[in-house]
């Protein structure tokens, strides 16, 4: 499908999202957390959706971090079994809209069987170039960072080292440069998420849990960003003068 967007200057080459709320949604419920989580991906299905609707490049989506393992194991438990059902189930339909799949985050402590399905779902989709689909599993900004960091000196030898020669080590290598970073479910922190990558990207935060997030909160968000002066750094633009 078509982009619908009109202004593309004001729409974001690279979103991110902090997905926050499902375990008060379903406690509000008294639901077990993991219903929440459950729920959550019905919203994760939408955003999706949305963004890819609106033409945005990559899309990158915090699922379980770094320090997201101290949970209780029951619940842990839970997101493992979630994860390796919704590659599974939404795969059909990524390869259909042309969306490219990628995964960040430490893999290699996640079970064999889900490693597998992450592995296959990159494979399936990686001629597709519609939307590249990012889902942070057992990421941590500082992972990132270290990792990347680790990289470098094994095989540069620790010389030349430059913030822009460096984005190419992070996990994120290769995405636009992040424009803008939501987080729903009321709270006003990045909870190490890319820290990094967000250096210049605009913040916005919603109140609203992430199982009742739908298309007027997610437009919400882009209208926000549309508003918004982005400077770098450097001196704003006169908004009242056409002239230089
Ligand atoms: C976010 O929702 C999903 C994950 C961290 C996996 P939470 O589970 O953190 O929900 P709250 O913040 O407790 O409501
Ligand atoms: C951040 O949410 C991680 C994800 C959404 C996957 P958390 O719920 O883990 O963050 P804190 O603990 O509130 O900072
Ligand atoms: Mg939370």
């Amino acid at each position: 499908m078509a982009p619908d967007s009109v202004d593309t200057e004001s729409i974001p080459a690279h979103v991110a999202v902090i997905m926050d709320g499902n375990g008060r949604w379903a406690e509000a419920r008294e639901l077990p957390r993991s219903e929440g989580h459950r729920v959550g991906l019905k919203a994760t299905r939408r955003a999706v959706e949305f963004f890819a609707n609106r033409g945005v490049r990559a899309l990158t989506l915090f699922a379980f971090s770094s320090e997201n393992w101290q949970r209780p194991p029951a619940e842990v438990e839970a997101l493992l079994e979630l994860f390796v059902t919704a590659i599974e189930e939404e795969l059909p339909e990524l390869r259909e809209k042309g969306i490219r799949l990628r995964f960040i985050g430490a893999r290699e402590e996640f079970p064999f069987e889900l490693q597998a399905r992450m592995r296959e779902a990159e494979t399936q989709t990686a001629a597709n170039d519609t939307m590249t689909l990012v889902v942070a599993l057992g990421y941590g900004g500082r992972w990132d960072i270290l990792q990347a960091a680790l990289r470098w000196v094994r095989e540069k030898g620790g010389s030349g080292l430059d913030p822009a020669a460096f984005d190419d080590f992070l996990s994120t290598a290769g995405l636009p440069e992040l424009d803008l970073l939501i987080r729903t479910g009321g709270e006003q922190r990045i909870s190490n998420f890319l820290l990094w990558q967000a250096a210049y990207a605009e913040l916005c935060f919603l109140d609203v849990l992430w199982p009742d997030v739908g298309e007027a909160e997610l437009q919400d968000a882009l209208d926000t960003y549309a508003r918004r002066q982005r400077r770098f750094g450097r001196i704003g633009e006169r908004r009242d003068a056409a002239h230089a």
